[in-house]
């Protein structure tokens, strides 16, 4: 009931915006940070993802960061990815807001891809602020920038603001959307979170894919439970079956 209403939102939607989180690497075999198995169940991000922690300890902190883009490096964007890749090709409006760094958004397809919490794939100068993109996979750790100052990656991390145009333009195709999907997040990490509070007020649709309910669940139109590499196709199914 609430996949067909999904669908047929979906299809007459002119403006489509996403919202996804790690959830929806997961399949690709990338670990989530708040789930049994999750980051921050083996973790401390007070260790690992500060400015602080860096600041203590630049190393421990990009073994971290190596240890994950050797990870993701080895992984492939899963169905659920490249189901978001077909809805931006179908849609005249299509805005992908993501919390994950990993990049498999765009190695499916995807293009209008906002990363309002970095790229691990970037780097960053700690001096000279350049920032610039490497897929070098073990790095010499710790990496430098040409000026000769260590590089931290290009992530935020807690207690940091979010890019300012990337965040602005989050915020704008989200209140211009007329279906907002929320894709494999726990939905607890502000500020990117608020974006569904503020798509609330806009009056858009909601529509969550998770495999558990969230902090969200109460109060979207409608929340399919299952993982986004089934839910994603089967959203699309009805959709797919237009003329391209
Ligand atoms: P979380 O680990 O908090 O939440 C992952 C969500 O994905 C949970 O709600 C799971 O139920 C759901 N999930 C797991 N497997 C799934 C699957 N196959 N399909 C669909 N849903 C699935 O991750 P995020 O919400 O992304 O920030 O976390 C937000 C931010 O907290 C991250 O960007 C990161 C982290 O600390 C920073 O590091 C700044």
């Amino acid at each position: 009931m609430c996949l067909e209403q999904a669908r047929a939102w979906i299809k007459q939607a002119a403006s489509v915006s996403v919202l996804t989180g790690a959830g929806i690497s997961a399949e690709s075999g990338i670990p989530t940070f708040r789930d049994a198995a999750g980051l921050w169940k083996q973790f401390r991000p007070e260790d690992l993802a500060t400015p602080q922690a860096f600041a203590r300890n630049p190393n421990l902190v990009w073994e971290w960061y190596d240890w994950r883009r050797s990870l993701i490096s080895q992984a492939q964007p899963n169905t659920g990815h490249l189901a978001l890749a077909e809805i931006e090709r179908r849609a005249s409006c299509f805005t992908l807001i993501t919390q994950n760094v990993d990049g498999l958004h765009q190695r499916a397809g995807s293009h209008n891809v906002l990363e309002v919490h970095g790229s691990i794939w970037k780097l960053r100068c700690t001096k000279c602020h350049r920032e610039w993109k490497d897929q070098t996979v073990p790095l010499k750790l710790p990496p430098r920038c040409e000026c000769g100052a260590i590089a931290r990656p290009g992530v935020v991390w807690f207690g940091e603001g979010l890019p300012k145009g990337v965040w602005s333009s989050a915020e704008k195709a989200t209140m211009a959307c007329d279906v907002f999907l929320v894709v494999g997040t726990s939905a607890v990490v502000y500020p990117a979170a608020g974006l569904i509070d503020l798509v609330r007020e806009s009056g858009a649709r909601i529509i969550e894919v998770n495999t558990a309910k969230t902090a969200v669940s109460d109060n979207v139109d409608c929340t399919l439970i299952g993982p986004a590499g089934e839910m994603l196709p089967k959203l699309l199914n009805h959709v797919l079956s237009r003329p391209a």
